[in-house]
């Protein structure tokens, strides 16, 4: 099968298709008992993302079960920070922990983005395996984070509710937070090319807090770093298919796409399929964008908003997605209902 006929490919390139595409935010994960089996295996969540054939193992997991039109490159957003050089380590049921980078001294002292491959060279073998042994119709898809989100989880030391500390560090000291929005940015294009240069077929880039960035700052932090981002991928990789997802932008999502360049948006749940039909995707494919909680609570609810889902984005270039990453407490049993439901509907 050529490129052109897989479907994720000809929906971002903007073709409508009868049936959308599907693939979905944290395939691989924790509701899966495989998946649970292989981390086990591996000891660690960092050991697992750095040990090419066990995350090569989990990425195919949800494609061999549920024939995903998508895999998405096992991987995690802070290995990135981390190749910089600040420790990183995951807080058994708390999440992730970074050493802080808060001055303009230590920016300074973030390793230069030529080194970056010394530390995410497993990532690239493990994109290597992938585009070996994956089914020949299905897309692989590369990632990063977007700047901004990066920054958050840089700046804090760790996740947040608000994104507290890196809004003040922006409001207070912007001459450091904006050097390390822009190391970040050029590291990233770095990364996203060795992912490209390994197999992947389209990058995502997330920006999980996008939605905390209001007015000049979502156009500064949010719209600049992925179009700096997308401008550089393109001018590598012309043909490069990138989706961005900018989470929870709200009124940002309109016209996101034409002014980062991005092939595709992705958008949440918070904002409802009919409305993002009618002022995203008219502009371009969209992915996404039912409630994750459905894959917890499944039934005739499930079945009704996934049906709500594809309708409102029939007319139109649409990868069927969650609207964030699906949870450990979902029911693998409501995946399949779901695929079923889209691929019948
Ligand atoms: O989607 C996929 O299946 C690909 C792999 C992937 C992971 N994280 C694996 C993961 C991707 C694309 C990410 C992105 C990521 N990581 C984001 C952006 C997307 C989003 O969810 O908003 C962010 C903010 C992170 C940072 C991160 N990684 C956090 C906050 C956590 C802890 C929360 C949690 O669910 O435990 C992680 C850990 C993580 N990343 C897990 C997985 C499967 C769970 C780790 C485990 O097995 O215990």
């Amino acid at each position: 099968m050529t490129k052109a006929t897989k479907t994720i490919l000809r929906a971002l390139a903007g073709e409508t298709l009868p049936t959308p595409p599907i693939w979905m935010m944290r395939q691989a994960g924790r509701y899966l008992p495989e998946y649970r089996a292989t981390r086990a295996q591996a000891g660690d969540f960092l050991s697992l993302c750095y040990t090419p054939d066990l995350a090569a193992e989990v990425t195919l997991q949800p494609i061999r079960r549920y024939g995903f039109d998508a895999a998405i490159l096992f991987a995690d957003i802070l290995l990135l920070p981390q190749a910089l050089g600040p420790k990183l380590w995951f807080e058994t049921g708390e999440g992730p922990r970074m050493e802080t980078t808060t001055t303009m001294d230590q920016v300074r002292a973030l390793r230069p983005t030529s080194a970056i491959h010394d530390t995410l060279s497993p990532v690239y073998e493990t994109v290597r395996i992938l585009a070996r042994e994956l089914p020949r119709e299905t897309t692989l898809i590369g990632f990063a984070g977007a700047p901004w989100t990066v920054a958050t989880y840089m700046i804090a030391g760790r996740g947040s509710k608000d994104q507290g500390a890196a809004h003040a560090l922006k409001n207070t000291d912007r001459a450091t937070f904006t050097a390390l929005i822009d190391r970040i940015t050029e590291a990233t294009v770095e990364y996203l090319s060795a992912q490209v240069d390994a197999g992947a077929e389209v990058v995502k880039l997330f920006d999980s807090w996008a939605g905390s960035l209001k007015g000049q700052d979502f156009e500064d932090f949010a719209v600049k770093p992925a179009a700096a981002i997308i401008s550089a991928m393109k001018a590598r990789y012309p043909h490069l298919p990138i989706i961005a997802f900018p989470r929870e932008a709200g009124e940002g999502y309109i016209g996101f796409a034409a002014k980062t360049g991005a092939d595709c948006v992705a958008l949440d749940n918070s904002i409802t399929p009919e409305w993002a039909a009618q002022n995203v995707q008219p502009t371009g494919c969209v992915q996404g964008n039912l409630a994750p909680e459905h894959m917890v609570t499944g039934g005739e609810a499930l079945i009704r908003e996934t049906r709500r889902v594809v309708d409102a984005f029939r007319n139109g270039p649409h990868i069927f997605n969650l609207g964030h990453g699906i949870t450990p407490d979902a029911n693998p049993d409501n995946v399949q209902l779901m695929i079923d439901t889209v691929r019948g509907a």
